[in-house]
Formats: C-alpha cells, sequence, structure tokens
C-alpha cells in the first residue's frame, strides 16, 4: 500500500516539477518567443492593454487565413494564447486584405474594445488605410467596421494612444510615409474627429510608439527601410499635440536590429518601467521574426535610452525589469 501512495505522490510531484520548470523566468531578446504550450507567438507589430490580473498581447499573425492574434500573461514572460480576432472569414473586406500594426484599447462608455490597424488589400502597399474592428470582450473574435483613409490622407504604420482623460489617438504615416499624421478619435473611438498635427513633414518616420512619463509624452519611431532595421528616434512633448521636440537618435544604429511597436508602462509597487517592444523582423521567413523587450531609461524628465540585454526578467509586482 505504502508503495503506492509512493508511487502516485511521485507522480503528481514531477508532474508538477516539470510544470513549474517550464515556466519562463526569463525572456531571450531577439528570439521568436513561445506561449506556454511551446508554440511560437505571432503577435508581430502588436500591442499590450491590461484587463484585469492580465496583460493582453494582440499583433499580427500572418498564418494562412488568419491577421490577428491574442495573447495573454500575468507576469509578461508567460503566453497563453487566447484565440484569433481577426480572420479572412471576418468580413468580406478581408478576403484578400494584409493586416499590419495592429492596437487595442478599451472604450469605458461604449464597452467596447476597439483595434485600429494597417489595412491594405492585394499583395502591395497601395491601398494605405486605415482599419476599424470592435468587441466586447476582448478574447472574442473581433467585428469589422471599415477601412478608410483618414481624412483622405493615406495611413501605413500606426499606433493607437488612450491617454489619461480617456481621450484616444491615432498616429499613422501618411504621403508615402513622409509625415507623421496625429488624429484625434471620436468619443466612441471608431472614427477620426480631427486631424491635430503633421509630425516632422516629410522625416520619413513609421512604427511610432507612445508612453506618457511625467511631464512628458514620448514618441519613439523607426526609419522607413521595410524589414530592414535602422536608427531609431524618439521627440518628447509636454502635450500630446506638440510642439514636439527635434527628434533624437535612441539604441544603436540598427535599434538592436529591432523596429519599435509599443512601449508598456509597468506600474509596480516598487516602481514603475517603460518597456520598449520592437520586432527583429525576418522579411523572408516572416515566421522567423523574433521580439526584443528592453526597459527604457530616462536620465532626466526628458532624455530617454535604450540599452542592449540579451535577456529580460520582469516583476509585475514591484515593476522592475532587468
Ligand atoms: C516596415 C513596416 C512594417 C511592414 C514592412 C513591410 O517598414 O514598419 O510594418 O509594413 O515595412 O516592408
Amino acid at each position: 500500500m505504502m508503495k503506492y501512495i509512493c508511487l502516485i505522490f511521485c507522480f503528481f510531484a514531477l508532474g508538477y516539477m516539470s510544470v513549474e520548470a517550464q515556466a519562463k523566468t526569463a525572456l531571450i531578446n531577439g528570439t521568436s518567443f513561445t506561449d506556454n504550450e511551446g508554440k511560437v507567438i505571432n503577435a508581430h507589430g502588436g500591442g499590450f492593454l491590461k484587463v484585469g490580473n492580465y496583460y493582453y498581447w494582440i499583433g499580427e499573425n500572418r498564418k494562412q487565413g488568419v491577421f490577428v492574434s491574442c495573447y495573454r500573461s500575468k507576469d509578461l514572460m508567460n503566453w497563453e494564447f487566447r484565440g484569433d480576432l481577426l480572420t479572412r472569414q471576418s468580413h468580406p473586406e478581408l478576403d484578400s486584405a494584409n493586416i499590419e500594426r495592429p492596437k487595442v484599447i478599451y472604450n469605458l462608455k461604449t464597452k467596447q474594445f476597439v483595434m485600429w490597424m494597417h489595412y491594405e488589400y492585394g499583395r502591395d502597399y497601395s491601398y494605405a488605410r486605415a482599419a476599424i474592428a470592435t468587441s466586447s470582450d476582448i478574447e472574442k473574435p473581433f467585428t469589422f467596421v471599415k477601412s478608410f483613409r483618414p481624412f483622405g490622407n493615406m495611413s501605413r504604420d500606426c499606433t493607437l494612444y488612450k491617454d489619461q482623460d480617456g481621450s484616444a489617438y491615432f498616429f499613422s504615416s501618411a504621403r508615402e510615409n513622409y509625415d507623421m499624421m496625429l488624429y484625434k478619435l471620436t468619443d466612441d473611438y471608431t472614427d477620426v474627429k480631427k486631424q491635430i498635427a503633421t509630425l516632422w513633414p516629410g522625416g520619413h518616420r513609421e512604427a511610432p510608439a507612445l508612453v506618457k512619463r511625467g511631464k512628458y509624452y514620448f514618441l519613439m519611431t523607426s526609419g522607413c527601410t521595410g524589414w530592414a532595421p535602422n536608427q531609431a528616434m524618439y521627440a518628447f512633448s509636454k502635450s500630446i499635440s506638440g510642439p514636439w521636440s527635434e527628434l533624437k537618435n535612441i539604441a544603436n544604429s540598427t535599434a538592436f536590429d529591432s523596429q519599435s511597436t509599443f512601449i508598456l508602462p509597468l506600474v509596480g509597487n516598487k516602481t514603475t518601467s517603460y518597456l520598449y517592444v520592437g520586432d527583429r523582423w525576418d522579411g523572408k521567413q516572416y515566421f522567423k521574426s523574433g521580439y526584443i523587450f528592453l526597459p527604457l531609461t530616462f536620465e532626466n524628465d526628458s532624455t530617454m535610452t535604450l540599452n542592449w540585454r540579451d535577456k529580460i526578467s520582469i516583476d509585475v509586482k514591484t515593476g522592475k525589469a532587468k
């Protein structure tokens, strides 16, 4: 009898240990991260938002018939696949579409999650439109609303930002990516209300990622060299509508072989970290593209720096990332 009890105990203990052993305590930068089933995470050009106890990571998935996938995590290192939010079947306008850089924010008044993204139809990038989809459940398929050019402007690489007062903004590369447009959204976040600014006209910037720290907003962008990495730059401003500072270099000349997609504030009980999230693209073998999570550092209120680390450990409780 004792022998059997021992065997059963060992069986459960080993099972527990193997689950424990699989839990990641660090992420290896530049690799294609895997989820808790060991599958490659497909959430490129993605964004993050916290709902309840979970961080959600929503991004591009180029698997046949899929556009946007959803993952969740309690610690930002161990991710669970939760489903595909937009697929070819979601809407007739998506049958031959190409979706990039989806970002999601929550509208408190309409109780809807609202996704904005870069929409193309067919193989090239000539449509240059924004598109919108909504859902009442972050983990459930989104309903495609429409694709359009905001105020008639081309719209390619983009990001979405919800400010502390509930106002939301859409940044997108326009005029063949020469200008970075900034739009204020309508109260329900499903349309543009006003074109607020043309940032760095002729500056040729894309891959926008915005965060607010203290008195300043920081906007990170890349140059326009397709899948090839280039010098990342940032600017700061006390007001989202500007005036924005000149662009300044950040990280190394290839942004550590990555392109910005998001800056995630990690608010803990000891500190707040600001995580740069970038894609290390493999344009030839898209599914081999990797990710980079690096803590941004600030030398003073308006000086932001980014240093390389081979790996990162994140403590969501304290807010420390190292
Ligand atoms: C990049 C852009 C990506 C993708 C790629 C295609 O510049 O940031 O989102 O569009 O070009 O070449």
